[in-house]
């Protein structure tokens, strides 16, 4: 053993390297898991005990010369490749980092708020998974009422007494927050919603909306079309007009539909508005006094108007778009359109 030690002294004495790969190899021939040193503190297991303090510190030292002589040589010696090798010029411009943009529904939905924030409106949100109270019964769709039928709901567990299910429509927040916030109240309620139905190009079973409520005392219908054509002049162009038209839902008497004058053939006729030079943008109407009842706000003292518009609906028409399910499918190269369209 001990010549062995004093053989791999010599070598390692003489031991001379050119490239990293052969310093490697060296190691890998001295100090790795079948190297040479390596072998010999196998070796040292069978020593007599009363020379295993002798032997012991010979090999420790063995190894730590190897060690250093390997660490010595690696960090002298430059390859002829690593030579060679081309420097990198630092001053390149660095490789671009790829920004995301916004979502158009999210660029869309923020405007809209910033247009209601402007006339003084508060955000509000509410839960996603509803109970029927607050979707439909405190909105005047009493049960079993056809009105239900309006929108095919998505249930989270049916057969109960109190189902839980997937909001329909943005309503439910105007409930929970006529039922928590003083008046008068004056709220948009921005968030998803989820309703049973087939894929189109014109309908979903998510999308957004953005509802409106305000109640006050002698609130009326003409406040109302004022507030949506303040809205649509901010969001379509200052000539953009309005027209209402008569509709039904449960929770407002009277209701309407509301359209906007087309900014694309400024009334002409063109085949986004089908002939018609007007596009349908939102309903609203006056809150029913039997909403304001359910959740306990005095009707003789108090009224309101509320609406409801949806979100990628007004995106489509802002940028023209024909299909609903691009805003859905996350293809970058329908995203990306819209980059330059974020405001910072
Ligand atoms: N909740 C209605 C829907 O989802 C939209 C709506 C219409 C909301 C009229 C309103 C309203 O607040 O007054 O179709």
């Amino acid at each position: 053993m001990k010549e062995t030690i004093e053989k791999i002294l010599a070598e390692l004495n003489e031991l001379k390297c050119s490239t990293q790969k052969e310093v490697e190899e060296a190691r890998v021939r001295f100090l790795g898991k079948k190297g040479e040193i390596t072998a010999l503190f196998e070796e040292f297991r069978t020593v007599p005990s009363e020379m295993k303090r002798e032997f012991g510190k010979t090999l420790n030292e063995l190894k730590k010369q190897a060690t250093s002589k390997i660490e010595e040589l690696k960090s002298t010696i430059t390859d002829k490749e690593t030579a060679s090798a081309p420097k990198q010029d630092l001053s390149m411009p660095g490789d671009p980092i790829a920004l995301g943009s916004r979502h158009p529904v999210s660029i869309v939905r923020q405007e809209i708020v910033d247009i209601f924030r402007k006339f003084g409106y508060d955000v509000a949100e509410g839960p996603e998974i509803e109970d029927d109270w607050h979707v439909f019964e405190a909105l005047n769709f009493p049960p079993n009422h056809p009105a239900r039928e309006m929108q095919d709901t998505f249930f989270v567990s049916n057969g109960h007494l109190n189902p839980l299910l997937l909001r329909t429509h943005t309503s439910s927040v105007q409930v929970r927050t006529m039922e928590t916030q003083p008046l008068p109240i004056r709220v948009i309620c921005p968030g998803r919603v989820f309703r049973n139905e087939a894929i189109s190009a014109r309908a979903h079973c998510i999308f957004h909306q953005v509802e409106g409520l305000y109640i006050d005392k002698n609130v009326s219908f003409a406040d109302l079309k004022q507030a949506i054509l303040l809205f649509a002049r901010e969001m379509f162009g200052a000539d953009t007009e309005i027209r209402m038209r008569p509709s039904y839902f449960p929770f407002t008497e009277p209701s309407a539909e509301v359209d906007v004058s087309c900014n694309i053939c400024k009334g002409k006729g063109c085949n986004i508005c089908k002939g018609t030079g007007w596009l349908e943008i939102m309903g609203c109407g006056m809150v029913d006094p039997n909403v304001l009842e359910a959740s306990g706000i005095d009707s003789k003292q108090y009224s309101g108007f509320a609406f409801g518009m949806g979100v990628e609906r007004i995106a489509m028409l802002k940028w023209q778009v024909n299909d609903l399910r691009h805003y859905f499918e996350n293809d970058l190269r329908f995203l990306s359109e819209f980059s330059t369209a974020t405001e910072v």
